[in-house]
């Protein structure tokens, strides 16, 4: 099928080449021109483990382009893969979903099925087929239909190739006959239903993932006041089948591109229908809190981070991603910056990104051992495998006061024990081995 996809985001990129993967003859559309410069070179702009080998293998099936009325003119499908940020008051940002739509409205010269693989409130699409129709320049058909994403950035081309399920939300029959088509190559199961329930199984879906998160956070917490350990506690919960072992990671919250801004936007238009979503609203409060419980933690230390060498270990949201975005390390940067911290920092991928926000104030380095060395405190912000493979006694061989804080929980109690180091963790007991006379 000839297929158009609006944005070249981690959505709308992934989707594209996964569908060029499946045989489908593909059009990437960007309103960004660098990007699609690269693309057209065969360089993909985001990071995303096998995204760029598939896009190369795929290269007869791929086209990139800024000319949208080109690529929506005669597709038989255009997925609407553009982002919708925040904004301030915890609401989506539309404005590009509906930009999008009119720009469709004035390419399309023949019938076609739009979808909206952006996440977006429940009645957008209605609008969003209100848009088009009702600026629909030819005498076309069109149907539009929901088809939430559920891909997690760092295994976006899995998630996509072999997704958990396919949601269709359609109204129509044609929406529904031309959708199966386009899947017709997955082994995923298919569920079909209506517009508003598609919209609304991705934000519950969100929704839910980012309470289990909150939730383990809460009991982690009470774990440390109380002496009990957070890792054997999930442990045991996640044998329960109907608990289940996943996102049961305590840390320092959830950041990315959709639980921060999902759980604020359904909890807006529950609000907006005068309904409280109460348990959604806990799980906001708990995560604000806990995005910045290191910075709490190294009170306990220091009573201010002044002229220390801070060592940062990890700066993306989560591994195995290039993207900042709610990630803790934002918010607790410029609290040492504040501080008058000597910061030095440490992340595989994500140092580029942090450049633009921190172009100077920072000392950004290549290897763990060059940020820690002579540090007076480390902070732990993602758990990427070179932190968790990283031999710890180097901690105390290279720091000048071996004092961890750990967010994310990359070693284990045990083996930290026998070093001369304060490793202070989530929701689990401190080690105390350092015998230290500075400031406590
Ligand atoms: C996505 C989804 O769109 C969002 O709804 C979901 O909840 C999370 O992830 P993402 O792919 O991460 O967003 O967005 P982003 O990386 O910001 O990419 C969006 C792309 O769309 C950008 O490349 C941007 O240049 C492009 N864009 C934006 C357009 O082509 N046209 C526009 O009008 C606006
Ligand atoms: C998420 C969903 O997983 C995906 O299905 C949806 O389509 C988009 O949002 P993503 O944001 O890429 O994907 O990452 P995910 O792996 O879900 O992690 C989100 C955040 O939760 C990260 O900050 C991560 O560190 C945190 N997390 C995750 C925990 O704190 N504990 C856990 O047990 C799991």
């Amino acid at each position: 099928m000839k297929i158009a996809v609006a944005g070249t985001g981690y959505v709308g990129l992934v989707t594209g080449v996964c569908l060029a993967e499946y045989g489908h003859s593909v059009t990437c559309v960007d309103i960004d021109e660098t990007k699609v410069k690269l693309m057209q070179s065969g360089v993909s702009p985001i990071y995303e483990p096998g995204l760029e080998e598939l896009m190369l293998s795929n290269m007869e099936r791929l086209t990139f382009t800024t000319q949208y009325k080109e690529a929506y003119k005669d597709a038989d499908v255009i997925f609407i893969g553009v982002g919708t940020p925040e904004k301030q008051d915890g609401s989506a940002d539309l404005s590009y979903v509906y930009s999008v739509a009119l720009q469709i409205a004035e390419s399309l010269e023949r019938d076609c099925v739009v979808v909206v693989k952006s996440t977006v409130p429940i009645g957008t699409n209605d609008k969003i087929e209100d848009i088009i129709r009702t600026n629909l320049v030819n005498n076309v058909n069109v149907s539009v239909a929901s088809n939430p994403e559920f891909l997690a950035q760092g295994s976006a081309v899995r998630d996509t190739l072999h997704s958990s399920r396919i949601v269709l939300g359609v109204e129509d029959e044609v929406a529904g006959i031309t959708l199966k088509k386009v899947y017709e190559n997955f082994e995923s199961p298919i569920l079909v239903t209506n517009r508003r329930s598609a919209e609304m199984i991705k934000y519950a879906s969100n929704d839910f993932l980012a309470l289990k998160i909150s939730f383990i956070n809460e009991i982690a917490n009470l774990c440390e006041i109380i002496g009990a350990n957070i890792d054997d506690v999930a442990q045991g919960m996640g044998y329960d089948s109907r608990i289940g072992n996943k996102f049961l990671n305590s840390g320092i919250g959830y950041g990315g591109s959709c639980f921060p801004k999902d759980t604020k936007a359904l909890h807006w238009l529950a609000n907006f229908h005068d309904y409280e979503l109460k348990t959604i609203k806990a799980t906001i409060d708990v995560n604000e809190n806990q995005k910045i419980k290191l910075i709490k933690k190294s009170r306990k230390y220091f009573d201010s981070l002044k002229g220390l060498n801070v060592a940062v270990l990890g700066l993306t949201f989560k591994p195995g991603t290039d993207d900042l975005r709610e990630a803790p390390s934002l918010v607790n940067i410029p609290i040492m910056l504040e501080d008058g911290a000597n910061i030095k920092a440490w992340d595989p991928v994500g140092i580029n990104n942090f450049k633009k926000a921190y172009p100077n104030d920072i000392t950004y380095c290549n290897t763990i051992e060059e940020t820690i060395l002579d540090a007076d405190i480390c902070f732990i912000f993602t758990e990427w495998e070179e932190v968790k493979d990283f031999n710890v006694s180097k901690y105390s061989q290279l720091m000048k006061n071996p004092i961890i804080i750990d967010g994310r929980n990359c070693y284990s109690l045990v083996d930290m024990e026998n070093l001369n180091v304060i490793y202070d963790s989530i929701g689990r007991e401190t080690i105390r081995s350092l015998e230290y006379s500075f400031q406590y």
